[in-house]
């Protein structure tokens, strides 16, 4: 039998018989073709230079059997893949079948599930307990379901097996769903990892609300490392992530231990109001708004209130929203932030900046060694060191002197020289540099509010101090204030305030004036700190700032 083949006009595939109209394209592939014949074909190749059919050269025929087996091989182990795949396609039809099945159904037969919230899941190893949550990660191995749940008091690794875990409602689980999990706490075996030490091996559960899959689904809307404005513009679901709800469980922590510091200090709390009409610290960050027709502001800081209460209450602190306008995008400013402030009376310069290291110390060391807070520090900032007493104290002038003598230059690019003030770089290249906490006191008159007393061994200098930490710089601001009217209405005057709208606070100085200084510790800076944090936005819980007031 004769089969043809032509190079340039035939074509190999399983239509082509091999004849002179029809021939192969190659012999390889006419020996693989004709393989299931009993006789040897014999190969008649064209030769296009004599324009005609010839017989096979032996070496060419030799060459095209090698081909042929290859090509023999690759056909068996398709056939093989086929036949896998088919096998495959079956299993998983009659497993979504079954799965269609499987009823979810609790065992009544089992204990009764004790109600835990997950931190206290540890204490019930060895119990059926009901822990509700959401899905903060979801790994489908078919046969096994890992859930990390998320309840707000922490993670719960569990374990869905058997038909649970083949079920059609488990494999259609979606991150962040709310669910309900029954199960037995176990102790996670040697040598393995779970948040708590413990699993929960899952033997029912009910879902409260199943989270879109799909083009919904959550990691659609958002996922870790997205772009800084889109994660702010869907804050309410970045917060559930692992770090921004951190940072709220240490700010929480925070708020905790600097009430009880003040608690133990003998400060009493004052709620003062945030719709004013007064400003404390320049005109030019002033919120205005409308108050039923009359001006009113956005407080800045309620320390002139706090002022008025310490002949009714004595020392008083509170913890308020305070406004800025801030027009410039840093790192450490906020239109909105939370204002820590507190005021005493009856005592001196020293004293008072004495209690504000004291006040800072004790509160950083109750966060540490807060159950919650505590850990979630090291975790965030392994590095952090607690600030100890007494911390650095550095007279603005000489600050000067040292931003001179390490070639600092002021904000115009020019040496620093008295007068200054020392912006947001400097300050920071100065306190990152000593790596320590400074007391930075002594501000020129004409860089300071009009409320701060001028020191009576240098007039030109105030009893004012700012607090500075490595890496963000200052995190409190304060002074004494002025107890005389005639300095208090100087200053007015020289900060071209009118004195009218502060008839209550002269008063202060009228009706029984006393020594008495306050100061304002800024919340997010003081976490942006403690939590190694870029910036104060991620301290917020929903920052605010020029551009940004939503969601
Ligand atoms: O230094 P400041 O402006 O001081 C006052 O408002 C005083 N009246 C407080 C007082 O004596 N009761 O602000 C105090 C602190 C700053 O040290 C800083 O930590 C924080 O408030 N702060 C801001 N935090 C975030 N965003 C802003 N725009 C801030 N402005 C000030």
């Amino acid at each position: 039998m004769s089969i043809y083949i032509n190079e340039s006009s035939g074509i190999d595939g399983l239509s082509t018989v091999g004849s002179a109209d029809k021939p192969f394209q190659t012999a390889s592939y006419a020996l693989f073709a004709q393989s299931e014949g009993n006789s040897e074909p014999k190969l008649l190749v064209f030769k296009k230079e004599d324009n005609e059919y010839q017989e096979i050269s032996a070496s060419a025929l030799k060459k095209a059997h090698k081909g042929a087996e290859g090509l023999k091989k690759k056909a068996l182990k398709q056939k093989e893949l086929d036949a896998k795949k088919q096998k495959q396609q079956a299993e998983n039809a009659a497993r979504q079948m079954a799965a269609l099945d499987i009823k979810i159904e609790e065992d009544k037969s089992l204990p009764t599930a004790h109600r835990v919230k997950i931190n206290k899941a540890p204490e019930f190893v060895g119990q059926r307990v009901k822990v509700y949550g959401w899905i903060h990660r979801l790994r489908n191995n078919k046969k096994l379901v890992f859930i990390v749940l998320r309840d707000g008091s922490g993670f719960l690794q569990a374990v869905l097996t058997g038909d649970l875990a083949l079920a059609k409602q488990t494999q259609e689980l979606t991150l962040e769903s709310s669910v309900a999990l029954y199960g037995k706490v176990n102790k996670v075996p040697e040598g393995k990892t779970a948040p708590g030490g413990i699993e929960l091996a899952v033997d029912y559960y009910e879902i409260v609300s199943l989270a879109p899959a799909g083009d919904d689904s959550f990691t659609n809307k958002i996922s870790e490392g997205a772009d800084p404005s889109l994660l702010l513009e869907q804050r309410h679901l970045a917060l559930r992530g692992e770090t921004l709800s951190s940072i709220m469980k240490v700010r929480a922590g925070l708020m905790k231990a600097v009430r009880r510091v003040y608690d133990e200090e003998g400060l009493t709390e004052v709620t003062p109001p945030c719709m004013v009409q007064t400003q404390v610290e320049g005109g030019s960050t002033l919120f205005k708004l409308d108050y039923y027709g009359e001006e009113a502001f956005l407080t800045q800081s309620s320390q002139l209130y706090l002022e008025t209460c310490l002949p009714a209450l004595g020392d008083v602190y509170c913890v308020q929203e305070s406004f800025r306008a801030e027009k410039s995008h840093t790192r450490r400013h906020l239109s909105e932030y939370t204002h820590i402030e507190a005021e005493l009376c009856f005592l001196n310069f020293d004293e008072f900046l004495n209690h504000i290291e004291r006040v800072l110390v004790k509160t950083i060391d109750y966060v540490l060694q807060d159950p919650v807070a505590g850990p979630l520090v090291k975790q965030l900032n392994p590095n952090f060191k607690a600030p100890t007493l007494p911390f650095k104290r550095l007279e603005y002038n000489d600050a000067i002197e040292w931003l001179k003598a390490h070639g600092i230059e002021n904000e115009e690019g020019e040496e620093f020289k008295f007068g200054d003030d020392i912006a947001e770089a400097a300050e920071r290249r100065m306190v990152d540099t000593m790596g320590v906490p400074i007391l930075l006191t002594k501000f020129p008159v004409e860089i300071k509010s009009f409320y701060m007393p001028r020191c009576k061994d240098d007039p030109r200098v105030t009893e004012s101090v700012d607090v500075l930490m490595p890496t963000v710089g200052e995190i409190t601001g304060g002074s004494m204030r002025i107890s005389s009217v005639d300095e208090l209405l100087a200053g007015f005057k020289r900060e071209k305030i009118d004195p009218k709208p502060y008839y209550w606070f002269i008063d202060q100085r009228i009706y029984g004036s006393v020594p008495h200084g306050g100061y304002g510790l800024g919340t997010e800076r003081i976490l942006a700190w403690l939590c190694d944090r870029y910036t104060v936005r991620d301290c917020s819980l929903y920052p605010r700032f020029t551009g940004r007031c939503k969601p």
